[in-house]
């Protein structure tokens, strides 16, 4: 695990403090993934499996579920499972699987996947292992099967660093106790592992993934929906 310390308790906190996921966003996107992936299979159904990879606090997880897929929530931080688990009690989702590991260590045993997800946790790996994260993934799913990723990825001009990052963390930066501070943007940075937009797409390619789609929201976030295509 590299920067934040998500095993710290405290840091589940951040389920309150953070702005881009809440159970209305993550319906939305299971919603928008179904109307997105319907030109080349049903978006997440009853009938699928879908992993979610740095599940955190389980929005997205507890959502997909409601859906009546199975999903299996994944996190390496013990603090994060704990707590996911209890808000997907009271959400009333029971086909969900909680899974202590990580995007290097989890052994998928159930059927293949018909989805995998990761949101906001990838840049925890360097890109060495970001390439071997991208190969198990599509070792998790089944050919055809859907690989949906956001993260902190930039896709300005690489000469641009300074400015770009600079301007980043005034926009997204909150106060002190309303949020990720300018401090905790400084540290993703300086110690996380966030990189360009044309590395990770070379690592999917690679991967054996085709993109099908990559929406790049912001100079300093993108989305990628990846088909299986090997
Ligand atoms: C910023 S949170 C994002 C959580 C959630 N996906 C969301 O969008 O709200 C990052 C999560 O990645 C988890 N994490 C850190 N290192 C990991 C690893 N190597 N494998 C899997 N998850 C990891 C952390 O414990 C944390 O729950």
């Amino acid at each position: 695990m590299a920067g934040v310390d998500f095993e710290d308790a405290a840091q589940v906190e951040y389920d309150r403090n953070q702005t881009s996921s809440s159970p209305e966003k993550e319906q939305a996107l299971v919603t928008r993934l179904g109307i997105t992936a319907e030109v080349t299979r049903l978006g997440i159904t009853a009938e699928h499996t879908v992993i979610d990879l740095g599940a955190g606090t389980g929005n997205f997880a507890i959502q997909a579920a409601l859906t009546g897929a199975f999903v299996h929530a994944v996190d390496i931080s013990q603090a994060m499972l704990t707590y996911a688990q209890r808000k997907a009690e009271i959400a009333g989702a029971t086909n969900i699987k909680f899974h202590q590991a990580g995007f290097l260590s989890y052994e998928h045993q159930d059927k293949l996947a018909d989805w995998v997800v990761t949101k906001n946790a990838l840049h925890i790996l360097p890109d060495f292992w970001k390439m071997t994260a991208f190969l198990r993934i599509a070792a998790m799913l089944q050919s055809k099967g859907i690989f949906y990723l956001r993260d902190a990825i930039f896709s300005f001009p690489p000469a641009d660093y300074e400015a770009s990052i600079n301007q980043w963390i005034r926009q997204v930066a909150k106060p002190e106790g309303e949020g990720w501070t300018t401090s905790d943007f400084e540290m993703h940075v300086c110690e996380e592992h966030s990189t360009y937009e044309w590395i990770i797409e070379g690592m999917l390619i690679r991967a054996g993934f085709e993109i099908v789609e990559a929406n790049y929201t912001t100079p300093t976030y993108a989305e990628y929906l990846c088909i299986k295509t090997s």
